[in-house]
């Protein structure tokens, strides 16, 4: 984030504590809570993630040529491959011949994927090398059986895929100018993957968002743990398009308040600050003051299942073996924190959407991440008819 927009940020906050209050949109906002639980609009939601780069994975697992990973969670089975120029590639992990799954791995390094039933051979850029006994297929043009290629794109680090074969992408264009140019001023390209996990939960794919989008529910949901590291009020949001940036102000603000900050340089500034930014349509990357974290939801068969992939992406200098015992203190406290209750009341949540009374859920006018994230999916989805 650039000094200008800190200050603008730091005095926003400022004169939100200074009246007691919060970022207050005009209106309430109201939502049908069938989005949670209703087959019919889990068909449209998926629909939206499927026309929209969304992030599989980071870069940095795959430094060399022939390095892959494969992600199976926006309903297509992906390899994700480093090619001899540098560049990145997004294909269907799907064999040509018969469709087996072809690179059964998560993760890996290898100059040919081979399947595992008749052993038809492909390149790393996913062109078809050869098959045994080639005399059973002298009409197949072998430049027609290469491996199906997804839209794909790495860009602030992260390896971005439209799980679509007849999209295209571009992720500049997707986050617009603005987001593109302040996730970029983080240095985010020259940081690595730390580690990274996929946690399953029984309740919809956007209690995962809604998590992060509002601080209104840390005094009481987050009493005994977070709540005193942070202010549960004074939190600015601004929109980026359909993108949005929510910041949560940490209780070591205190000390600056009121006070000449210019001395302060940008770097030590933000630490007080966890900048959470929801990149549509199903992640949220927070900026926790030297290092991100990235959760990217995605929803499972049913409206009521999800698996979420969580990253940790920090500079070089400390994803090093030192660091171990910090970065998984932090991991534990991280989703510990959010499994146990974040998740656990989403739970509720979910079991009882179908029994809403009015079928309607309220977002206040102190939760305006929630609000514009929720409007800008519903647009998306009923554009998706
Ligand atoms: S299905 Fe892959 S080689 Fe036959
Ligand atoms: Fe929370």
């Amino acid at each position: 984030m650039d000094r200008v927009t800190l200050d603008g940020i730091v005095a926003e906050v400022e004169g939100y504590m200074d009246r007691d209050t919060s970022c207050l949109w005009d209106q309430e906002g109201l939502q049908s809570a069938s989005h949670y639980c209703d087959p019919a609009w889990l068909v449209r939601e998926q629909n939206v993630l499927r026309g929209n780069p969304v992030i599989v994975g980071h870069g940095s697992k795959i430094k060399s040529p022939g390095d892959f990973f494969t992600h199976d969670l926006t309903g297509l089975p992906i390899l994700v491959v480093r090619q001899e120029d540098g560049s990145v590639r997004a294909m269907l992990n799907i064999c040509t011949h018969r469709g087996t799954r072809l690179c059964t791995q998560h993760q890996g390094q290898g100059r040919n994927f081979v399947c595992p039933y008749h052993a038809w051979t492909f390149r790393i850029d996913g062109g078809l090398r050869g098959m045994p006994r080639p005399e059973g297929f002298v009409n197949v043009d072998k430049s027609q059986y290469g491996l199906k290629q997804l839209p794909c794109e790495e860009r602030h680090g992260f390896v971005w895929v439209v799980p679509n074969p007849d999209a295209t992408i571009d992720v500049a264009a997707h986050l617009g100018a603005a987001l593109d140019t302040e996730l970029a001023s983080y240095g985010a390209s020259d940081l690595v993957l730390e580690r990274e996990e996929n946690l399953a939960a029984e309740m919809n794919w956007k209690f995962v968002l809604d998590g992060f989008l509002e601080v209104y529910h840390f005094a009481k949901l987050h009493a005994k743990s977070i709540a005193p590291y942070f202010y549960g009020n004074h939190s600015p949001f601004h929109t980026f398009g359909p993108h949005g940036r929510m910041v949560g102000v940490r209780a070591s603000f205190a000390e600056l308040r009121g006070k000449p900050k210019d001395h302060i340089a940008t770097d030590a500034l933000i630490k007080h600050f966890a900048v959470n930014y929801m990149i549509f349509p199903n992640t949220v990357l927070v900026w926790q003051g030297d290092h991100f974290e990235s959760w990217t939801a995605f929803p499972g068969e049913r409206p009521d299942r999800c698996v979420t992939h969580i990253q940790s992406i920090t500079p070089p200098s400390m994803a090093q073996p030192e660091f171990e015992g910090k970065w998984q203190r932090n991991w534990k406290i991280l989703t510990g924190t959010v499994v146990a209750e974040d998740w656990a009341v989403s739970q509720t949540i979910q079991r009882s959407a179908h029994a809403m009374p009015n079928d309607r859920i309220i977002f206040g006018r102190n939760e305006p991440g929630l609000q514009h994230f929720h409007s800008q999916l519903t647009l998306a989805a009923n554009a998706t008819d």
